[in-house]
């Protein structure tokens, strides 16, 4: 049993993907949140402002004493996840691995669909994992890279024209490659869940990358014999810009207010 907090970081709101499902898969632990809202997207960087962030992102969750970080970016974990393995001294988990499992495990045809960032899909993690778990399957990859600062100015809800032309375009020429499973391979990309299957149809598994690394994150604590023996947690946030504007839309896309407001913090 370990009654230490769990550390979740992401570029801004799209880690509330996993925020969501580890408060509905463990409500006893403690979740401490960092948003990067004064330095999103991060989908467009470069490897190194990547590791630079995220090893800021991770020693801002490290001045709490915790049991293990959840990367909740597909963005950091395609790019820098080994390396901050190698850099930390406790768990540090990534939402790759457990959607490329994920899919795996669904797919029908063995064709699965990746959208990602632009950094992610260059990095190509998801196409690695997905053939080192099966070789014979097909990947077909889309970068998405106006879906972020869409999603972070609140243009995620069905019937939104904008949004919707953009899923369009990005979504045909998977839909056309016959994928029967998408990985939604960027949290921030579940906040389209409704738009994105609506667009691919009832033919198309969609892969939540931020619930399936909670779903991971549950299973390792267990079988390490280190969850809470709480009922009840709570979860801080913390931005690095706006908290006003985070706390809005995290209270929309949470079904809920933040039980305490969200704090920001300087990141540099
Ligand atoms: C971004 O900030 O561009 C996206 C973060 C992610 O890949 O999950």
């Amino acid at each position: 049993m370990d009654n230490r907090p769990i550390g979740v970081f992401d570029s801004g709101l799209g880690g509330l993907t996993a925020v969501k499902a580890l408060r509905r898969l463990l409500p006893g632990e403690d979740l401490i949140y960092f948003g990067d809202t004064a330095r999103v997207p991060y989908g467009g960087r470069s490897r190194e402002t990547l590791l630079k962030y995220a090893r800021q992102d991770i020693a801002f969750l490290r001045s709490f004493d915790l049991k293990a970080v959840l990367i909740a970016c597909g963005t950091v974990t395609s790019t820098s996840l080994d390396t901050l393995r190698k850099e930390n001294d406790l768990p540090v988990l990534g939402v790759v691995e457990p959607s490329c499992r994920e899919a795996l495990a669904v797919t029908k045809n063995k064709k699965i669909g990746m959208i990602a960032t632009l950094a992610s899909a260059r990095s190509g993690a998801y196409e690695r994992t997905l053939k080192g778990l099966d070789a014979d399957v097909q990947v077909v990859s889309q970068p998405c890279p106006l879906f972020v600062p869409l999603v972070e100015n609140g243009r995620f809800r069905q019937g939104d024209v904008v949004i919707e032309t953009v899923a369009r375009e990005y979504l045909t020429p998977l839909i056309e490659a016959g994928v029967d499973t998408l990985i939604l391979g960027c949290t921030h990309y579940p906040l389209l869940k409704d738009i994105i299957g609506e667009i691919c149809g009832p033919g198309v598994t969609l892969i939540d990358s931020g619930a399936a690394s909670a779903r991971a994150l549950r299973q390792q604590l267990a079988a390490e014999g280190r969850l809470t023996d709480r009922q009840q947690g709570e979860t801080r946030f913390y931005v690095s810009d706006r908290p006003e504007d985070f706390e809005k839309l995290a209270a929309v896309f949470l079904e809920e207010p933040l039980s305490r407001g969200a704090e920001r913090i300087d990141i540099e």
